[in-house]
């Protein structure tokens, strides 16, 4: 396993918002999206998780790093800023094929970080992941 000195696995800092299975396949992700300017800057190559980790149908909030990933269908790997384009706190969880921010409560697509409830003014912005074996790395 490789993981870029100082870049802890994010395993242990993570919270689950969902339980699923796993599927391990290829993947993506870069999603539209011109809101978040705050979008977290991942260190390439950086271990997010491990497939497993994400549940199919839903998704965690890496809130440390401020990512949220996501898997809508099995081995389709997603991932999203975790910065809420409302005020910029954290969102909170992943909600079956919704991310939530508790704070106010906005709501946006787990698919395409559409903004679909709340005052979150514009979508989520997606983030280059791949998956390298069981490994969901930055890119
Ligand atoms: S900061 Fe997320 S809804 Fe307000």
């Amino acid at each position: 396993m490789t993981v870029a000195p100082g870049q802890p696995r994010a395993t242990r800092r993570m919270v689950f918002s969902g339980l699923g299975a796993f599927g391990v396949a290829a993947a993506l992700a870069g999603c539209a999206g011109d809101g978040g300017s705050d979008a977290p800057a991942l260190k390439a190559g950086a271990e997010l998780a491990t497939t497993d980790e994400v549940p199919v149908g839903g998704g965690i909030v890496l809130t440390d790093l401020k990512v949220v990933l996501t898997q809508p269908t099995a081995g389709q790997f997603l991932a999203f800023t975790a910065v809420c384009t409302h005020r910029g706190l954290t969102v909170t969880s992943v909600d079956g094929d919704t991310i939530r921010c508790s704070h106010h409560g906005s709501s946006y697509s787990a698919v395409n970080g559409e903004a679909q409830g709340g005052p979150a003014p514009a979508p989520l912005e997606g983030l280059p992941i791949e998956v390298e074996g069981d490994r969901i790395l930055a890119v």
